[in-house]
């Protein structure tokens, strides 16, 4: 979108937590699922599940629920497994989810990502990227449950905030997450 805006979420109760480790199954989940709130995945729809991201999930559809997000493109299998493995090699800076219907189709999806810094006495801060919920899937909720998961695993592994950028026209729906506009974003593309 041409005009976004960057909006903040500043979790009340940061947890500091250094037990996140990695699991290094060829089809493991790329981060732990303990860090996952119950109380997100008990409020879902009957037989929908929310869960790290897995390697299979090539095979789930996962490209497609992007693809209502912004171009794609044709990725191959070998080449996400090869991104896929990337992502995992930085086990404790990406944390990708999904949302799956009870046919164990991918239907949503959400990322966060997390910025070691200097400042704020190395201080961590979680970017919230690429929201995304297939179509006909809009309007249950499962935007707002990603982002709840999101920022609970951010405060969880101890970012002292959130932010993300959007478009004029999701203000709402973030606003309805808990977020607050905090800016103004500026892109410079290459
Ligand atoms: N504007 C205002 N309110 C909204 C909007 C919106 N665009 N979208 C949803 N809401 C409201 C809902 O009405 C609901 O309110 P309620 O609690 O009063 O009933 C609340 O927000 C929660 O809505 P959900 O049902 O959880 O939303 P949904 O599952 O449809 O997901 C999303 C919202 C992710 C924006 C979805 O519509 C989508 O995938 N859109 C296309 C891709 C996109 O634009 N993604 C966001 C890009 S920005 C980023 O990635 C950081």
């Amino acid at each position: 979108p041409d005009v976004s805006t960057t909006i903040i979420s500043e979790p009340t109760k940061p947890i500091m937590n250094s037990t996140v480790t990695s699991i290094d199954l060829e089809d493991g989940p790329l981060f732990p699922a303990s860090l996952i709130p119950s109380e997100v995945i008990t409020i879902l729809p009957t037989d929908y599940t929310i869960r790290p991201i897995l390697r299979s999930d090539f095979h789930r559809g996962y490209l497609d629920v992007l693809r209502v997000l912004t171009t794609v493109g044709e990725i191959s299998e070998e080449a996400w497994n090869k991104r896929f493995d990337w992502i995992r090699s930085r086990n404790d800076e990406y944390y990708l989810l999904v949302v799956c219907d009870g046919e164990d189709r991918v239907v949503g999806t959400g990322s966060l990502l997390v910025e070691r810094k200097f400042i704020h006495s190395l201080g961590m801060v979680g970017h919230i990227e690429d929201i995304a919920v297939e179509k006909n899937q809009q309007g249950k909720k499962l935007g707002l449950r990603i982002i709840q998961a999101l920022d609970h695993v951010a405060a969880q592994v101890g970012c002292y905030k959130s932010i993300l950028d959007c478009s004029e026209a999701n203000e709402g729906f973030y606003v309805k997450c808990g977020f607050k506009r905090a800016g103004l974003e500026m892109a410079h593309y290459y």
